[in-house]
This record gives C-alpha cells, structure tokens and sequence, in this order.
C-alpha cells in the first residue's frame, strides 16, 4: 500500500481522475448534453465539483490517521488545487454565460442576493490559500502562522453549504447532505483538537514539498 501512495504514477493517475468532471463537462457541451439551460448547468455542475473537493480535500486528514496512512498526504495540496480551480471554473461560467461580464449586474448580485454574497466570500477566501500552497510560502510566513491561515478553508467549506443551501428553493435534500459531511469533517477536528493532550512547541515547517497543503490538519 505504501509503495502505491508513494509512487509518482499515483500522483498523476490522481491527477487525471481529477480532471474527468471537467472532460465529461466538455464532452456534453460539444454533444449537445448540456440541456435546455447550459448556464444552469454548467453553474450547478462546477458548483457542486468545488464544494466535493472541499470536502474531499478536508477528508484527507482523518483518512490518513484513521486508517494510519501517512503518504496520503501527499494528495492534499493537488486536491486542495483542484478545489480552487473547479471554484474558478464556476465563477467563470457566472461572470462569462449568467452576467456576461456586466459589472452593475454582478455588483448588485453580490450585494444583493445573500446567496450570491456567502458564495463570493467563499471563494475568495480559498485565492490567499491557493497562492500560498507552496513549501517557499511555508518557509516565508512560517509553519504556524501558515496552519493559522489555512484554516480558512474550514470557512469556504461553511459558506459553500450556506450558499447552496440558500439558493435551492424548496429541496434541501443536498445542500443538507454536503452540511453533514461537512459537520462531520469539521466536526472530527474539533474533537481531535480537543482529545490530544498539548503538544510540546516543534519546528512547523515541513521537511519534504510533499508535505505541503492547502488546508491545515
Ligand atoms: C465566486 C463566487 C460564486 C458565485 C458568483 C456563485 C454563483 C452560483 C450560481 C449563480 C449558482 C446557480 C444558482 C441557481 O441556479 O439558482 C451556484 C450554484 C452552486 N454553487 Fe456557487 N457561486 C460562487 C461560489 C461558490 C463556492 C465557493 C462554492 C463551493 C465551495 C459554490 C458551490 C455551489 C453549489 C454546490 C451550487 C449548486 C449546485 C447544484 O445545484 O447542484 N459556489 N453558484
């Protein structure tokens, strides 16, 4: 199992599972699978990508204890990565197909629309995340202040739910599913945090680049 998790041909198999919703999504824009809404679509497909990986992304830190491997760890930046990019991908399919790059409308949707609000907050807290998911950014603002900082995504991952929850009209079946997971994930922190006796003070900075994440454990 180890030799599996340390091999770089995961790391890129990994990589290509990751890019197959958005394959399947051109795939159906090219073959006429988009249906009587392509925006819609288009929305609700990148929005659901981006709140799955936030979840898969926080999901990795409990995996990796409860079933004691440490190498998946290696998985948690690119997951985070493709988090933020699915996150893109969606503001783009607003800004571009739904606005179309009309400012006043976005500017008074953002103000506006309470769901439009918590969405753009979330996204926006995952940019300094995503731009600081490097070892060299470890090393700059240093191990804690790092964790500190990237812990913001626990926040994205609440905005998300609170976004998608605000947003359906009547079934709440899913944005009520993701906020389970969700509590879970989060959940499982708090009681980790609390659980471990304190540890003594220890160098933060990462030993490997693989270590490196865009979320904190
Ligand atoms: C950049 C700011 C964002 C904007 C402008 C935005 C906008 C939208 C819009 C217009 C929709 C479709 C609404 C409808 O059809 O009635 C939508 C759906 C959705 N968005 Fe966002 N969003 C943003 C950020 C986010 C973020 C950060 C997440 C996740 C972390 C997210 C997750 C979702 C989900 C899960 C849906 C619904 C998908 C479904 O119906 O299955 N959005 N968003």
């Amino acid at each position: 199992m180890n030799s599996i998790l340390t091999s770089k041909w995961t790391k890129a198999l990994v990589f290509l599972i990751c890019l197959v919703p958005l394959g399947v999504l051109i795939w159906e824009a090219f073959n006429g699978g988009l249906g009587s809404n392509p925006t819609q679509f288009l929305e609700h497909a990148t929005g659901d990508w981006t709140l799955r990986f936030v979840a898969i992304t926080l999901a990795v830190t409990p995996l990796r204890k409860l079933l004691r491997q440490p190498q998946l760890i290696r998985f948690r930046r690119m997951l985070g990565l493709f988090a933020f990019f699915y996150g893109c991908c969606h503001l783009s399919v607003y800004l571009t197909f739904d606005q179309v790059f009309d400012l006043h409308g976005i500017y008074a949707d953002v103000l506006k629309r309470r769901y439009i609000t918590v969405g753009f907050t979330g996204f926006v807290l995952m940019i300094p995340l995503a731009l600081t998911s490097t070892a060299g950014w470890i090393r700059r603002i240093g191990g804690k202040r790092w964790s500190m900082l990237h812990r913001l995504i626990y926040l994205t991952a609440v905005a998300g739910v609170i976004h998608f929850w605000w947003l359906v009209k009547s079934d709440i079946h899913l944005p009520v599913e993701y906020a389970t997971v969700m509590a879970i994930l989060l959940g499982w922190r708090v009681y980790e945090h609390y659980s471990k006796p304190a540890r003594p003070a220890r160098a933060a900075t990462p030993a490997r680049k693989e270590q490196t994440s865009v979320v904190p454990d």
